[in-house]
């Protein structure tokens, strides 16, 4: 074939997938829903801003200018209100979540028996904060936070910590290795058709998240295997320590279950009962799924809570006004219980406000319309259309939040019923629907107890904030998760702060 005949045929095929794609969106039924020119032929418009690491604020502003509904690529839809919140999340019922076959790990009742874990981590961090207390040192509070989290989840999954608190040290490379999963998971989800060839060649690049998927699932085995080793090991001298942190066996119950016993000890436990039900794989989907979802999130939720008491000293005042109030009345112990911090209505606003403001994840929830289609708006998306909401949409919606970007705990308490209701209805840090987060009482948990304690003790300050303004802003990077990325305080004991 001559060089002018291929370059014809190359210049045909081209012209046709152009027509292709004009025809499409011509003959598209929600052709008339509103969104940014390229977005009606191509997903590379939603690529491209996704990876410019901003795009829940994006999400926002989207919403503002085209309205409840909007197209960010063909047959993708953002939605925002609460008929959309009902429709989609609803939908998801119709596939339940019996597929994850250990929810009951999670339940509250059980992971209240974990508490003295969580103390063990709050104390280690408190000695860290007070040893940067007295060295007047700058640190990343964003990255302490992540290694509270990470070795308490640690403790409940494998019953050890895993040595973050120790020094800050990224052991073993771990944080960096699952910091950088979602970037890859959310990028490749896009073009979830090339996932696996885009995974091949990912995993070769050390940087990637599928080779810190696969750094994770490695470590996951090796755990695993050190807690069958030790169980078994247990088992045969038959130790009993009835009070030190990391032991397995405490108040065994009628039904072999016992309190305090980390997860992996329970899954090996049903794996032993039930081989052909719960195998190694069960166990490793479980041990990197705490891993993966449960740190970062509950860290960025934690910072969020802090960087938003530093910039609204009022509301720092107000919150130890009430723990003060609490500790006379002799309900708040030193070491805060989860069962005190539900009587603290103004602390629970607090928690609730931050993660209002900063939600964990900061891209739409995408969900597949089932077999049927749904209508929503009035509009009818046929099966297959994909429709999602991203939290900050929602929690930015001026409509249901008044100021919505003012932090302002006192909206969840001084308001009118009806108003409290769609608010609520609105309120999506852990997701919707029959997908919602398995693990957020782990961090209901974490955030409970920590936060009193924090503030109790210390003051933080924003590191820059020595600048001549006094103004500063953290910086935040939204692969999937919405990073901060400078969170650098300076930490002083409470009112010792010159
Ligand atoms: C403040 C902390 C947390 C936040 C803000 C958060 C947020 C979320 C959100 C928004 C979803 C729904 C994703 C979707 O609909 O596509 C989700 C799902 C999930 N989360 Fe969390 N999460 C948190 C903590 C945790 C922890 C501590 C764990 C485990 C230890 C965990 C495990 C999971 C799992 C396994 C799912 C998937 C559930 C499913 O698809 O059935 N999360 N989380």
């Amino acid at each position: 074939m001559s060089g002018g005949l291929v370059l014809y045929a190359l210049s045909a095929a081209f012209a046709a997938w152009i027509l292709f794609f004009v025809y499409r969106q011509l003959a598209s039924p929600l052709r008339h829903i509103p969104g940014p020119f390229w977005t009606r032929f191509t997903r590379a418009w939603y690529l491209y801003r996704l990876s410019q690491g901003h795009f829940e604020k994006e999400n926002i502003d989207l919403h503002n200018e085209f309205g409840s509904i909007v197209r960010i690529a063909p047959g993708w839809y953002s939605c925002s209100g609460t008929e959309a919140i009902k429709k989609i999340y609803g939908l998801g019922s119709k596939f339940t979540k019996s597929d994850w076959l250990f929810a009951g790990l999670y339940s509250l009742t059980s992971l209240m028996s974990y508490e003295p874990f969580v103390n063990r981590c709050i104390d280690l961090f408190v000695d860290r904060l007070s040893e940067f207390s007295q060295t007047n040192e700058e640190i990343d509070l964003g990255h302490w936070m992540q290694c509270y989290a990470f070795d308490v989840i640690g403790c409940i999954t494998f019953g050890e910590r895993l040595g973050f608190l120790d020094s800050g040290e990224d052991i073993e490379g771990v944080i960096r290795a699952v910091d950088s999963i979602p970037g890859f998971a959310s990028l490749s989800g896009i073009y979830s058709e090339w996932h696996s060839l885009l995974y091949k060649i990912n995993s070769y690049l050390t940087t990637s998240g599928a080779s810190g998927r696969n750094f994770l699932a490695s470590f996951a085995r090796e755990k695993i295997t050190n807690h069958k080793q030790q169980q078994q090991k247990d088992l045969a001298e038959k130790t009993q320590e009835p009070d030190g942190i990391g032991s397995t066996i405490v108040n065994q119950g009628e039904d072999g279950t016992t309190s305090r016993e980390p997860f992996m000890t329970k899954m090996i436990r049903a794996q032993l009962q039930n081989p052909e039900k719960v195998s190694d794989y069960h166990l490793i989907m479980l041990a990197r799924s705490n891993m993966g979802a449960g740190f970062d999130t509950t860290a960025i939720s934690l910072s969020s809570i802090i960087y938003h008491l530093i910039k609204t000293p009022r509301v720092v005042q107000k919150l130890r006004a009430e723990f003060d109030a609490a500790r006379k009345a002799g309900r708040l112990s030193d070491r805060v219980t989860f069962h005190e911090s539900q009587d603290l209505p103004y602390f629970q606003a607090v928690m609730k406000e931050a993660l209002r403001m900063h939600s964990a994840t900061g891209l739409p929830l995408w969900r597949v319309v089932p077999e049927g289609g749904v209508e929503l708006n009035g509009v009818h998306f046929p099966e297959g259309t994909i429709l999602g909401i991203n939290s900050w949409v929602s929690h930015y919606n001026k409509d249901v939040f008044t100021n919505p970007t003012e932090f302002c705990p006192e909206r969840w308490i001084e308001q009118d019923e009806a108003k409290l209701k769609t608010m609520n209805d609105m309120y999506m840090p852990f997701g919707l629907g029959s997908r919602t987060c398995i693990g957020r009482h782990i961090s209901i948990l974490e955030m409970s107890k920590l936060i009193p304690v924090l503030v109790d003790r210390f003051d933080f300050v924003m590191a820059s904030s020595a600048s001549p303004s006094g103004e500063s802003k953290w910086e935040t990077e939204n692969f999937w998760f919405v990073k901060p990325r400078n969170f650098r305080v300076r930490v002083y004991q409470k009112g010792l702060r010159d």
